[in-house]
């Protein structure tokens, strides 16, 4: 029954590797690939399945354009950026990562190029090149076309960049230096599929699709309009509709093209990022199956309405009841907390690690494909950024914001500089956090939490973060209810502000968890009479002792349990 209603990906755990910050080898500052190979045995100590990997493929090497937006900037498709290792090291990364049962998941930037990419410096060279069209290239506006084609926005500012040899304008739906791919030319979407054909032959088990609302425009690039709002998920961005730049309805057929292209191979998946309503990110996974077990466009999409969530149960009791509506079998919520573009999940709440271990029991335990990003395991905290010193593209981009308007808008969960989540992995207590080498300048400054906060240091303390991760990681391999069973609140009446409580349900198996929000003890009328304790945030605990407590739960300040 599992076999033919679920597949792997939809009970997997994915865990983020953010390649540049994870092991360096070879003594250069940079993570790199054969480092990765030697921390994959932490990894799967830890306990997660399967690994995604931000891009590690060519990318510009000379300035300006070096490294620029750390690998989402892709200058060659099929192969590996030297700093990062070679495409034999990768084929041993796929190996290993096998051998361990593991799956691999790579990123693919289907949106748009790095400016350096040949494509693009062929397709800029004349009007009447062949690759021309494979970019999207336009006349500005009359008389004198010095003006923008249109009115259009980039996800992030402008969307057009004059081009002085042709006296045409292209369009990016991000950063000036990262065109944006024609996807209404044949060509190019023949070329795309074949490149997501190429890694899967490779032997990667899927992927992460990179910004895939932007990949088709308004084919008669209309002017976008204007919106009585300043900001809203899926319709616009300061007062401007992006219904002509976003979300198209061309890009779900797309989706659906993409998804049968990996279902040439078998058991591939493909998690898109989208930020949109619950409405609109549903049009990405396609539509169900006439059996009602599958769907078929993109296998997930990322959910982000968690990544700012409070820590308040109501808040995300709310959340779970709308994933429940718009996403039930077969469709499979995730559940994101970080990632390499947003501020550290731990910094968002208040660097408390009773909260961090709430967050982490909630993901673990609800129901959809849990996305961990590294480092979130160890209570890695947001890295101190300097405007100056900056490393991100984004930063640069808005160079003009001032450190302190950084801070404001950083305390709502809005990053101008992505270094600070993105520090090289602390593995011990040595110089340089057992990243790199000790003499060696590492690409970006580790924090310097990492003293206390390290993989060697917490592996020893039973009461650390990086324990309660692997008990529930455990936990959650051993139970199939919990990876793929349905999922049912449980009214708490008074208390459903302060504890969050619910079960999965799988054929007869039942789990029931606990998160107590609060600071304080609670006395809790438990729902069985003989529970057997799974899991606690309390180390030590071994089982719920309710004649103690006259037939009631009693789960201290903080504390999660998990039991059946
Ligand atoms: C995505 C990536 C981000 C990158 C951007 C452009 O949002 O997560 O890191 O800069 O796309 O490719």
């Amino acid at each position: 029954m599992l076999d033919d209603k679920f597949k792997w990906w939809q009970k997997t755990v994915v865990y983020q590797v953010y390649p540049r910050s994870f092991k360096d080898t070879t003594g250069n500052g940079i993570g790199d690939l054969q480092g990765i190979i030697e921390k994959l045995e932490y990894l799967q100590e830890l306990g997660v399945e399967t690994i995604w990997f931000s891009p590690f493929y060519p990318s510009p090497t000379s300035k300006p354009y070096s490294q620029h937006d750390c690998g989402y900037d892709i200058s060659y498709y099929k192969d590996i950026h030297p700093e990062y290792g070679t495409m034999e090291i990768f084929d041993t990364l796929v190996k290993e990562i096998h051998d361990r049962d593991m799956k691999i998941v790579l990123d693919m930037v289907l949106n748009h190029t790095s400016i350096e990419h040949p494509w693009f410096k062929e397709s800029r060279s004349s009007r009447d090149n062949p690759k021309r069209d494979w970019y999207i290239w336009k006349d500005g506006q009359k008389p004198n076309g010095k003006k923008p084609p249109n009115n259009w926005n980039s996800i992030i500012g402008k969307a057009w960049e004059y081009d002085p040899h042709t006296d045409q304008w292209f369009y990016h739906a991000f950063l000036p230096f990262q065109p944006d791919l024609n996807y209404r030319n044949p060509e190019v979407q023949r070329e795309m599929l074949d490149t997501v054909r190429f890694w899967l032959n490779r032997g990667v088990d899927g992927y992460r699709l990179d910004i895939i609302n932007s990949l088709f425009e308004d084919a008669q690039f209309r002017n976008a309009p204007f919106i009585f709002k300043l900001h809203s998920e899926d319709s616009g961005i300061f007062f401007k509709s992006t219904e002509m730049t976003l979300n198209h309805p061309d890009t779900y057929e797309f989706c659906k093209i993409l998804r049968a292209t990996i279902d040439e191979f078998s058991d591939k998946f493909l998690v898109g990022e989208v930020t949109a309503s619950f409405k609109m990110l549903k049009n990405y996974l396609g539509d169900v199956s006439k059996d009602g077990i599958s769907h078929d466009g993109l296998n997930l999409v990322f959910l982000f309405q968690s990544m700012n969530m409070p820590m308040k149960s109501k808040k995300f009791r709310n959340l779970m009841q709308m994933y429940e509506k718009w996403f039930p079998y077969p469709y499979t919520p995730t559940w994101v907390f970080g990632n390499h573009d947003q501020i550290r999940r731990i910094t968002k709440i208040g660097d408390n690690f009773n909260k961090a271990k709430i967050n982490a029991t909630l993901q673990l335990t609800a129901r959809g494909v849990p996305f961990i990003y590294y480092g979130d395991e160890i209570a890695m905290k947001e890295g101190k950024t300097s405007k100056k010193n900056s490393r991100d593209a984004i930063s640069y981009h808005f160079n003009w914001v001032p450190q302190f308007v950084r801070n404001i808008v950083g305390k709502y969960g809005i990053s101008v500089n992505r270094d600070g989540c993105r520090t090289p992995m602390q593995w011990d207590d040595s110089e340089n956090a057992g990243f790199c080498p000790q003499n060696i300048e590492p690409w970006l400054p580790i924090d310097r939490s990492f003293i206390k906060r390290n993989v060697q240091k917490e592996e020893k303390d039973v009461s650390s973060l990086l324990n309660c991760y692997k008990k529930l990681l455990k936990v959650r391999r051993e139970s199939l209810a919990l990876q793929i069973g349905d999922f049912e609140l449980i009214d708490l009446k008074g208390l459903n502000k302060i504890c969050l409580a619910y079960h999965r349900i799988y054929d007869n198996q039942k789990i029931y968890v606990f998160l107590n929000f609060a600071n304080k003890e609670l006395f809790i009328e438990s729902p069985l009479s003989n529970p057997k304790l799974l899991f606690s945030t309390l180390p030590n605990k071994k089982a719920l002792d309710l004649k103690k407590y006259e037939g009631n739960l009693k789960l201290t300040p903080f504390e999660c349990v998990i039991f059946k």
